[in-house]
């Protein structure tokens, strides 16, 4: 069975027709069309698939549609556009992050929490923050330069 869903994402409100039980990220996806949150593990465990849910960092792939329902969702998409990305966002292109880049939406959105709650964050907050979103090619040191360049 489906439920009418409301949902508001990146300041916009929009009703979608799922299974409550749907992941956030499959609706943000597949019927939003924001494909900004990357599908890794699906277990919550890689970090590909964050938003923000009131501003702080969650794993939409194992977060059921409805528990998003009445609360602010934040994409990638939200924190800027092609045009004018955002300052975490410009960190992240200035310092060349990305090898294949599935990881950075995690690595952004992870980030941008971090800078919300702390604006000045040490390098081992930033270190710890991004202990659990995972990078497979190995670009770690130009993602820790970037991160620290958004923090600064
Ligand atoms: Fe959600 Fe890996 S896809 S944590």
């Amino acid at each position: 069975a489906t439920d009418a869903i409301d949902l508001m994402v990146n300041g916009r409100a929009a009703r979608v027709a799922a299974p409550p039980a749907t992941s956030l990220l499959l609706v943000l996806r597949n019927d939003l069309e924001l494909n900004g949150p990357k599908y890794g593990c699906g277990l919550g465990e890689c970090g590909a698939c964050t938003v923000l849910i009131d501003g702080v960092a969650a794993r939409s792939c194992v977060i059921p549609v409805r528990a998003a329902q009445g609360r602010e969702v934040t994409t990638l998409e939200g924190l800027g556009t092609r045009e004018r990305p955002g300052p975490t966002q410009c960190a992240f292109i200035e310092c060349q992050a990305a090898q294949c880049g599935y990881c950075l939406n995690g690595m952004i959105m992870t980030v941008e929490a971090l800078l919300r709650r702390d604006p000045a964050p040490t390098e081992q907050a930033v270190r710890s923050e991004l202990h659990h979103n995972l990078c497979r090619c190995g670009t770690h040191v130009e993602i820790m330069q970037a991160a620290l360049r958004a923090a600064q």
